[in-house]
């Protein structure tokens, strides 16, 4: 197999008796050398290596790495040890071992899509209250650092709609029964609070037995962020990073890391301090598109200053600025803004932009330098997929991205790291006492985060939004009321 999938890697040529596809006549095939080596990483292993190799662990740090998602080549959990840029595999458990696919099925069985709509469970959960012992019998369980239980998941199906793969586990039918005896909230609760135990069981006796306070993690399990939260708030841990595209979307990189390091042994294993990797488009090429569809806009010399002061007014704001972001957060380059300050403007951002359920969550973006002063016992976290508890004199100033059980998800900015994202933040800080904004993707509900100036455009006007901010250019709706607008020209 491995032969042909090679084969088939640099030649794009269909071979009988694989159910690889055959490349049809317009699709560029890759241009590899006759001697270029191919090198294949497993799923979990790439996993562990977009762990490793982007935390920053020098040589003799070691640590733990653990990989979880719902099924990578049959293995739903993996353990590593990561030292002196080494990964050595420790123990692997089977797909009877998922938590994530236990997640899936309540996730679905609440009405949601099964690898998608977790974020929809987990934001529900702090509203609810658990209820041990009601979902018994459809998760494995975790004792002493091993499997003390695994779980059959039946009838484990994927459907193809349109290029998008939907799940459907069995299990989802027999929970949406006990759902319905059952409030939603209680039930997403719950379905939190046994990932979270299980979690725990199989983690805290590892690290206690490796004597290892560093953990780096990977897979899509550990876009749970409570879970993460909980983690690091049982002071277990001296360091914790969890690679911030650990979905499998951040495979492609683990398997170039992985092989990065197998071949060029020096290469540094230096942490990843943003994700400012996709496409950027200048001043120039901006004002063309504008110009193109006979926009009316403005140019400005400082647009942080400008939006932060529109972010003051209460007004939402479309971010438009340099490189698009990877993963799955909006971290200050394809965002839409708001100030944080009112409790209503989650509800505002909800009815006029994003369209999506009430109870969930927004986050905040932060300056680093503050986090103290908004946050309790936290640590750098600079790619949302960590929340922490908000400190109880903070609560009722920045209310719109503080979440029911008085958490928040922040993004903190360095000026090193993002400078015109710092530079709003600072100046919103200037006008409102307040160094936090409201952050979530530039995006409507369904829909991918805008990577193209034009499709900032689209969604611009078709939301609710009030201003638009790309690059140096500012554009308003022209409902916005007189009061509203800001004098450009005078600063
Ligand atoms: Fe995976």
């Amino acid at each position: 197999m491995v032969k042909k999938v090679k084969k088939f890697i640099k030649t794009g040529t269909f071979q009988d008796g694989t159910n690889l596809p055959i490349l049809p006549l317009y699709q560029q095939k890759f241009k590899l050398s006759d001697n270029c080596r191919i090198h294949l990483a497993g799923h979990h292993r790439s996993h562990a290596a977009s762990a490793y190799y982007t935390s920053g662990l020098d040589n003799n740090q070691e640590t733990l790495i653990i990989t979880m998602d719902g099924s990578g080549d049959g293995i739903s959990v993996a353990i590593w040890k990561g030292y002196n840029k080494k990964i050595e595999l420790l123990n692997t458990f089977g797909s009877d071992a998922s938590l994530a696919w236990f997640y899936g099925n309540a996730t679905e069985a609440l009405g949601w899509r099964h690898g998608s709509g977790e974020w929809k469970l987990m934001g529900l959960a702090p509203y609810g209250t658990s209820q041990p012992d009601r979902l018994k019998g459809f998760y494995p369980e975790f004792e002493k650092g091993n499997l003390s239980r695994p779980h059959v998941f039946k009838n484990f199906g994927r459907w193809n709609d349109h290029g998008a793969n939907h799940y459907h586990g069995q299990d989802a039918v027999n929970l949406n029964e006990i759902l319905k005896t059952m409030k939603r909230e209680d039930f997403a609760a719950e379905v939190q609070r046994i990932v979270e135990e299980q979690f725990f069981s199989l983690t805290l006796p590892l690290l206690e037995k490796e004597k290892i306070r560093h953990l780096c993690c990977a897979g899509g399990f550990f876009l749970n962020v409570k879970l993460n939260q909980k983690l690091w708030y049982t002071g277990k841990l001296d360091y914790q990073w969890i690679f911030p595209n650990s979905g499998d979307s951040g495979l492609s990189l683990g398997a170039a890391l992985e092989a990065c390091f197998r071949f060029q042994p020096e290469t540094i294993n230096k942490k990843v301090d943003h994700l400012y990797y996709g496409p950027e488009y200048s001043n120039d090429y901006i004002k063309e598109l504008l110009d193109e569809r006979f926009l009316s806009y403005q140019y400005v010399e400082n647009p942080s200053k400008i939006a932060a002061q529109f972010l003051a007014k209460n007004l939402t704001v479309g971010w438009f600025q340099n490189k698009m972001e990877s993963g799955p957060r909006a971290l200050g380059n394809r965002s839409i803004l708001m100030s944080p300050l009112k409790k209503e403007n989650k509800d505002i951002i909800n009815a006029k932009i994003k369209y999506r359920e009430k109870f969930r969550p927004f986050c905040p973006s932060m300056l680093y330098d503050k986090k103290d002063e908004y946050l309790v016992n936290s640590r750098e976290e600079a790619f949302m997929v960590t929340s922490f508890e908000v400190k109880k004199n903070k609560i009722d100033k920045i209310p719109a991205v503080v979440h029911e059980d008085r958490t928040a998800r922040p993004q903190m900015i360095k000026k090193e790291v993002n400078s015109l994202f710092y530079e709003l933040i600072t100046e919103f800080g200037k006008i409102t006492g307040e160094y936090v904004i409201l952050n979530t993707s530039f995006n409507i509900r369904g829909e991918p985060i805008v990577c193209h100036p034009r499709e900032a455009i689209r969604c611009f006007y078709d939301t609710g939004l009030d201003v638009l901010v790309l690059g140096n250019y500012i554009i308003e709706k022209p409902v916005l009321k007189a009061s509203d607008k800001i004098k450009t020209n005078a600063i």
